[in-house]
């Protein structure tokens, strides 16, 4: 039978690192997502951009399912990540959050070390880490963590130094350093350089680029140049509905949707 490309959604392809379907959720009454459809491919940078308080941040969390803590969110629909439904009652939380990684707005470095912040997750999910016999483990997991996110040469001889004493850059750096040991299947980062500036935002877009292809990463961002040099595809919504989500270029050369040609141009607070 012939492959019918345009049909390369199915639940088992294995190209799409995220798919929802139908996917509502409430906070207490308040209707937040309605019906969202989104296929985030694998190995590739999606960015989700849209007016503030369209749904963002909480489409984000719905595909860890950080939104449950609160207790008032109400969720239906799926949320397959790899093929499966994380939203089923036979899902491991553990499991969920080493397959799904977070990096936040501010840079949360855990008050300790830079070498105890990039084993913490390794640490947690790994029953006989901390053993001495496991030091030499573990000093190759943290050069191999801080190598990829380009920290390596500059902080190799003071892994000790405390994580909140670095700058900004380092500690959001540190911060997606902090989730590779644990070889998360996606990334999820919502406006990770809100806090940065120019250059450092720079710099955590180079590493993005550095982590593409071995990481899905879908990150929300309110900066158009951001979105449009830092993805290859670009999710819009608005008023919690996903409107458009096509090739980033494509996007903004030739919006489908004059909606879209509004918020990228610039027409919408
Ligand atoms: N914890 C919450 N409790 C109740 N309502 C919430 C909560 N978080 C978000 N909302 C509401 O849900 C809607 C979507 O909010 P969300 O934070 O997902 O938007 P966003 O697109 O991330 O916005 P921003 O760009 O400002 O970060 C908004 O109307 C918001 O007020
Ligand atoms: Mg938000």
């Amino acid at each position: 039978m012939e492959t019918n490309l345009t049909s390369a959604t199915s639940a088992t392809d294995t190209k799409l690192a995220i798919r929802t379907r139908d996917l509502n959720l409430w906070y207490g009454d308040f209707q937040a997502l309605f019906d969202v459809d989104f296929d985030v491919k694998r190995g590739l940078i999606t960015a989700l951009i849209g007016p503030s308080g369209c749904g963002k941040s909480t489409l984000l969390r719905s595909i860890n399912r950080i939104n449950e803590r609160l207790g008032y969110v109400r969720t239906e629909g799926t949320v397959e990540v790899l093929d499966k439904n994380i939203y089923d009652d036979d899902v491991s939380m553990p499991q969920l959050r080493k397959d799904v990684g977070m990096v936040f707005q501010r840079p949360n470095p855990f008050p300790l070390s830079i070498r105890d912040n990039v084993l913490f997750g390794y640490r947690l999910h790994t029953p006989d880490a901390g053993k001495r016999s496991n030091k030499s483990v573990e000093d190759d997991i943290v050069e191999e963590a801080l190598r990829k996110v380009m920290m390596w040469d500059e902080f190799k001889d003071r892994l000790s130094i405390k994580a909140t004493g670095l700058s900004l850059e380092a500690q959001q750096k540190l911060c997606i350093a902090r989730l590779l040991p644990v070889k998360p299947t996606v990334i999820l980062m919502d406006e990770p350089c809100s806090a940065l500036d120019p250059e450092a935002t720079a710099a955590v877009e180079e590493l993005l680029w550095q982590l593409r292809g071995e990481y899905t990463i879908l990150i929300v961002t309110h900066n158009m140049a951001q979105a449009r040099r830092a993805s290859d595809e670009c999710a819009f919504m608005l008023l919690g509905k996903m409107i458009e989500h096509t090739e980033t270029e494509r996007m903004f050369i030739t919006p489908g949707l004059k909606e879209t040609a509004d918020y990228i141009e610039g027409r919408y607070g």
